[in-house]
């Protein structure tokens, strides 16, 4: 799943993923596959282990005209989103899979990566 692809609806913020190719539309416009880019100073995840499970914070508004809209983490086995809204706080917890890929999507700056090693968290 390591080639997965987030599709994101810039009307209504319907999250797509896909496993390969194709052509996506959600309120009537076709759909552009996002470039996820590496965190910067404002677009921080933080990542901490807790037993089996990893918790991912930001710190990082969320309002309704700026937020995360949702946080992603994706294996070779697997893909999970977790949708985010305004004012609720960024915490999510995914059960611990792995060396991955976290993502963030935030509404006005769009969307963020970070490697998750086996047991560690690496930034970048
Ligand atoms: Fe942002």
């Amino acid at each position: 799943m390591k080639k997965t692809q987030f599709y994101v609806c810039p009307v209504c913020g319907n999250v797509i993923t896909a496993v390969g190719q194709g052509s996506f539309s959600c309120c009537g416009i076709t759909l552009l596959e996002q470039e996820p880019e590496t965190c910067d100073e404002n677009h921080q995840i933080i990542l901490e282990t807790v037993d089996n499970e990893y918790h991912v914070t930001m710190d990082h508004p969320m309002d309704k005209g700026h937020y995360i809209s949702f946080i992603a983490y994706v294996t070779s086995g697997s893909v999970e989103v977790v949708k985010l809204y305004p004012e609720q706080d960024i915490s999510v917890r995914f059960k611990k899979k792995g060396t991955g890929i976290l993502y963030a999507y935030c509404n006005r700056h769009g969307m963020y990566r970070m490697l998750v090693k086996l047991n560690r968290a690496n930034r970048g």
